[in-house]
């Protein structure tokens, strides 16, 4: 259910430290303090296979930065729904949403119980706005649009934000439905983001990566190429520059004019007209 995140705490399930999980490894990769050991083991695993996936997870936050801050500041986006949170860390949706516009609501939606427990003790809004946590499964839209609902006016624009989770969406053809069915519930002029994993540029080494993943970790995760991953925005006004790494989607500008190295995760922003 919806909760504000000053409502009274009742019993959950508790997270399972002997299990890795990727909330926990990714809070690890971004520098993050909640984590167990089995998700530091399995976390250090796969960068010593594929070194880069740690400059992936900081660029995949990186571009939440960039992706917010044009929603809010050049296209009014005042309401957010961010399916697969993650942990808590530096600069999380509403921090750089309500930044630029304090009066921002966010509706933070995740399946993990240990997300669940940090998204209430630390997702604090500004007084101005709102930030409420959905304990929910992108598996069951509805009924995350159900709750979404209870704290979001669906009737006026939302950005609907799927970072680094359609990737735990093991069928395409369910994830293309699952993201259909979000995007049919927004009013004209809401916005679609998503970042997903890929291995157009490590080739090899992130598949090796997520192979050794998913005999480790939960969920498990499903790589897609950039022309599948463009295939969630169809029907969709896609803004320049497309489909592309998330460390090249506007990246700020810096010293050099060259573009920062490509990562896997490739990621959109597109416009429902
Ligand atoms: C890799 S983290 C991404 C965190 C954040 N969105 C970011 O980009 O930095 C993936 C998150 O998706 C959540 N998740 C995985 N499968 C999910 C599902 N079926 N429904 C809801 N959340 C899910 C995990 O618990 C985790 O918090």
């Amino acid at each position: 259910m919806a909760e504000d995140a000053m409502a009274p705490v009742e019993p959950r399930p508790v997270p399972d430290p002997t299990v890795s999980h990727s909330a926990r490894i990714w809070n690890y990769w971004l520098g993050g303090k909640d984590n167990y050991a089995v998700d530091r083991d399995a976390g250090d695993k796969v960068a010593a296979m594929l070194p880069i996936i740690v400059a992936q997870a900081r660029a995949d936050r990186a571009f939440l930065g960039r992706a917010i801050r044009h929603l809010v500041s050049q296209e009014g986006i005042r309401q957010f729904l961010d399916i697969g949170t993650g942990l808590p860390t530096a600069d999380n949706t509403h921090e750089v949403a309500q930044r630029e516009a304090p009066e921002s609501r966010i509706v933070y939606v995740d399946n993990d119980p240990l997300v669940l427990v940090h998204a209430r003790a630390l997702l604090t809004s500004t007084p101005e706005g709102s930030c409420a946590y959905v304990e929910g499964d992108l598996h069951d839209p509805d009924k995350i649009l159900a709750e979404a609902a209870r704290a979001l006016d669906l009737a006026q624009p939302v950005a609907l934000m799927l970072l680094g989770v359609l990737h735990h969406i093991p069928d395409t053809d369910e994830a293309y439905s699952i993201v259909r069915r979000l995007v049919a519930a927004l009013a004209p002029g809401s916005f679609l983001t998503i970042n997903h994993s890929t291995s157009a540029i490590s080739g090899e080494a992130m598949e090796e990566a997520v192979r050794h993943w998913n005999r480790v970790g939960t969920p498990s995760m499903t790589l897609r190429s950039p022309e599948q991953i463009d295939r969630f925005f169809d029907g969709l006004d896609l803004l320049p520059p497309g489909v592309v790494s998330c460390s090249q989607w506007r990246p700020e500008p810096g010293l050099s004019s060259e573009l920062p190295a490509a990562v896997d995760e490739f990621c959109g922003v597109a416009r429902k007209v």
